[in-house]
């Protein structure tokens, strides 16, 4: 039988028919700057240690560590403690952009970005290992993607991405920048290799800015699919399920 993986963000269990997210999806979450993804990411792990028992992963690619740590702890959440209590932890990916000669590993000769997520991977086995984690979180995608300029390269980075860390069986945040806002926007590659879509969307409406939390898609869920109001508070995201955005 399917287990699922409550975010432990009530307004977005509630739009996932009150059980959350099956267990091991790859889940991504677009949205443009700002519009609260390392938060939505942070606090997806935050609850899973917390609340639920359940250890997580968080792989930084543009942001330093120290600096999100700081920023979380305006919500209250102390991650360099869930850290020394293993459980959390915190891979800092930044340093695997700036390896740029070929690398040979044994008698092969492998170029450097392919050397670069084989790494990534390796170290994110190693961790979900070392404490047991049942959540992933990718911040953000978009630093990755932006060294494959060429489409079919990019697309088969993704798919290798993913199936690389699909055997650890982690229920997976892969956060990326939305590079169109419309509604009419182009599908982004990795949206057609993800198990779910998460898109946050900002608009003004008569002078007001709304926040609006889509489920675009979600197997094997029968999830809402309307837009939803959401607020960043100062306890972290707050989604209004039965609220319409108009
Ligand atoms: N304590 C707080 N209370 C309410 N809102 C906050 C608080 N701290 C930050 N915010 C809001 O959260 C936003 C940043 O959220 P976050 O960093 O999660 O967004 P992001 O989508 O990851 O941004 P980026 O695209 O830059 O990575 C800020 O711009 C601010 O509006
Ligand atoms: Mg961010």
């Amino acid at each position: 039988m399917r287990t699922y993986t409550r975010t432990g963000i009530e307004g977005i269990d509630t739009m996932l028919e009150g059980r959350g997210i099956p267990k091991g999806h790859v889940v991504l979450v677009l949205g443009p700057p700002g519009c609260g993804k390392t938060t939505l990411g942070i606090q997806f792990l935050y609850n899973g240690a917390v609340k639920f028992g359940e250890n997580g992963i968080l792989v930084l690619l543009e942001e330093e560590p120290e600096m999100v740590k700081l920023n979380m702890l305006r919500f209250g959440w102390d991650l360099e403690r869930l850290e020394n209590e293993n459980k959390i932890a915190i891979i800092d990916a930044s340093p695997i952009r700036f390896i740029t000669k070929s690398v040979s590993l044994g008698e092969v000769t492998i170029g450097s970005k392919e050397f670069q997520l084989i790494s990534l991977i390796e170290r994110i086995k190693k961790e979900c290992e070392r404490i047991n984690a049942k959540r992933l979180v990718i911040d953000t995608l978009s630093t990755f993607i932006l060294q494959y300029p060429d489409e079919v390269e990019r697309r088969e980075a993704i798919i290798d991405l993913v199936r690389g860390i699909a055997p650890l069986n982690c229920t997976t945040l892969l956060i990326s920048e939305l590079t169109h806002s419309s509604a009419e926007r182009k599908y982004q590659i990795e949206e057609y290799v993800a198990h779910g879509v998460i898109l946050l969307q900002r608009f003004f409406r008569a002078g007001s800015l709304i926040h609006a939390f889509i489920i675009e898609k979600m197997r094997g869920v029968n999830h809402d699919t309307q837009p939803r109001p959401y607020k960043i508070t100062q306890d972290g995201i707050v989604v209004f399920p039965t609220e319409v955005v108009f």
